[in-house]
């Protein structure tokens, strides 16, 4: 009977091309590139801009990088506690095209900060260490810019925060070291800080377990917030909070220094009234765990995540078990709608020295697989990513890599995770050459900017092999500010298609809706990609105003 079934599943295999090739993609694993052994700096904040290039920084007392500052210029710190005049940069610009970096030079501190991109299409970072806490810092994208520094651009100290854009322009910013409440950025003339007792009360004793909290802009405008080991719904205009959401089962802290990630899920079916939201908080640490690395004792990280549709009106945390435990992972939304979870380590916890048995494969997980079904293990890489790595994704739509710096200092050498100057990238499944017949490719435009809230779009795009309608997808990302394993503003607006038209020759035209409204998706520079079938085009920058 053997051979007859074989044949059997032969012809269908050959009959059915194209569920073959998305059985393969579902089994493969990504690929792994090192870019640059040695950018010079530790890339422990990054941020993508416009212009396809990076920016990153580590901080500056660090001592000396591997990175000289140009044109004779250097930094003089009589407080610095590691050198005093320092000619070395911690920011540098990758150019994604080009394959090279150049050095860009901080004034002040910016260790353990936050940022995001504007709606200008600038980087504004905020806050640091030291003689850097309170500052604002602005980055504009062109090849020849720099750091702008804004003194006392911050109300209040601002050390371990986050950052997200409003609908309104502005940025909030969340928390930090012993703050207890949040602010805007730029700053009003009127009183700055807004108390948030939800913050007091998720701070661990000593340990506190609640920092760099997951926030994200809720589509009916409340800022979700994220904390420890549960969350609240934030009305941030009245200062009122409007829900509160169950603790994930368990209990664990999942915020620094118990880090785990989290993302804003896929946003879908955007043009009802009623737009459902839904959060996916992965990995941390159990309970207890820093005081134990603190005596030398490496826990193993959690292996659970945790569902929520943040929209429910009665909301509960459904968990998911990833078959990796980690902690300090990041959460990298794929142009295609799918998680990757990459980076960290399978113990400990993040600080310094903290993290034990880094965890060198990446995990994606499917938002729309069944439950049970929505983990994939992918190739692993060589290099260790621990505590103050960094994950991006680029255009593309390729990720990022790079950072781990688990050290007081730059340290190469005699420890246990060497501080890393390197970037790599990792190339998920869908960019190996086998699906090039069902992706897209956009030939226009090359990119689009004044776009209006619920303005009819066409995208053109070119696909060698069959085309099915309800199979292509219109996607958008907003490029999040990554650090500490946390994507600060990281969104992605599945925008579908109202048509597809053949024009013949493989051109086909989308038409398609961009977002409705603020609370969908804030103005700014978005990722605009076309997905088929999971298989995503290289994306275009557009701007939504
Ligand atoms: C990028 O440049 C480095 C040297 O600066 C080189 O070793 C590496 O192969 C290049 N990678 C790519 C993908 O071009
Ligand atoms: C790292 O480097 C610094 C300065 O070179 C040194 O003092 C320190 O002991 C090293 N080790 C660790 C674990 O930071």
């Amino acid at each position: 009977m053997a051979a007859p079934i074989f044949v059997f599943s032969l012809l269908i295999i050959a009959s059915q091309p194209c569920q073959r090739i998305l059985a393969s993609a579902a089994a493969a694993g990504g690929q792994w590139q090192l870019l640059q052994k040695s950018i010079g700096i530790s890339a422990m904040h990054v941020q993508l801009l416009r212009n396809d290039r990076v920016v990153m920084f580590d901080r500056t007392d660090f001592g000396l990088s591997k990175l000289p500052l140009p044109n004779g210029r250097c930094r003089h710190d009589r407080r610095d506690q590691v050198v005093k005049v320092d000619c070395t940069a911690h920011s540098a610009e990758y150019d994604v095209l080009a394959n090279k970096s150049r050095a860009l030079m901080v004034q002040t501190d910016v260790w353990c900060s936050s940022g995001a991109v504007v709606p200008d299409g600038n980087l504004i970072q905020t806050g640091g260490s030291n003689d850097g806490e309170r500052k604002v810092r602005v980055f504009s994208p062109c090849s020849t810019c720099d750091w702008q520094e804004i003194p006392n651009g911050l109300a209040v100290e601002r050390w371990y925060a986050s950052n997200h854009v409003l609908p309104d322009g502005r940025q909030i910013v969340v928390g930090g070291r012993k703050q207890f409440n949040y602010e805007f950025v730029p700053k009003t003339i009127t009183a700055n800080t807004f108390n948030l007792p939800f913050l007091s009360e998720t701070n661990d004793f000593h340990v506190e377990n609640n920092l760099y909290p997951f926030i994200f802009l809720n589509v009916d405008g409340n800022l979700f917030i994220f904390a420890n080991n549960r969350a609240i719904l934030l009305d941030y205009m009245k200062n009122k909070v409007v829900k509160t959401y169950p603790t994930i089962p368990g209990g664990d802290p999942r915020n620094y220094p118990s880090t785990g990630s989290a993302v804003l899920l896929p946003l879908k079916n955007l043009k009802s009234a009623a737009t459902e939201a839904e959060v996916l908080v992965c990995g941390g640490a159990p309970k207890g765990s820093y005081i134990q690395a603190s005596r030398g004792v490496f826990i193993g990280a959690l292996n659970t995540c945790a569902r929520i549709k943040i929209t429910d009106s009665n909301p509960q945390w459904a968990m998911e078990t990833m078959p990796l435990a980690r902690v300090m992972g990041y959460m990298i939304l794929l142009p295609n709608g799918n998680v990757l979870i990459i980076n960290g380590a399978g113990s400990g916890t993040a600080a310094w020295e903290f993290g034990r048995n880094s965890v060198l494969n990446p995990v994606l997980y499917k938002p729309d697989s069944k439950m049970g079904t929505r983990f994939e293990t992918q190739n692993p890489t060589t290099i260790p990513r621990m505590y103050h790595s960094t994950a991006a994704l680029l255009r593309d739509g390729r990720v990022l890599v790079g950072g781990s710096n688990p050290h007081h200092y730059y340290n190469f050498t005699g420890v246990l995770f060497p501080t890393e100057l390197s970037l790599e990238a990792f190339s998920p499944a869908y960019l190996d050459a086998k699906f090039n017949s069902i992706r897209p490719t956009i030939i226009a435009p090359k990119s689009m900017s004044g776009i209006k809230y619920g303005q009819k779009l066409i995208v053109q795009v070119k696909i060698a092999g069959k085309v099915a309608q309800n199979q292509v997808s219109v996607t958008m990302v907003a490029p999040p500010f990554n650090t500490h394993s946390f994507s600060m503003n990281q969104r992605l607006l599945v925008l579908g298609n109202d048509k597809v038209t053949a024009l013949g020759k493989q051109m086909y035209n989308i038409d398609v809706t961009a977002p409705g409204s603020g609370n969908i998706a804030a103005a700014g520079f978005y990722l605009l990609f076309v997905v088929q079938q999971e298989i995503p085009s290289e994306g275009i920058w557009v701007k939504l105003q």
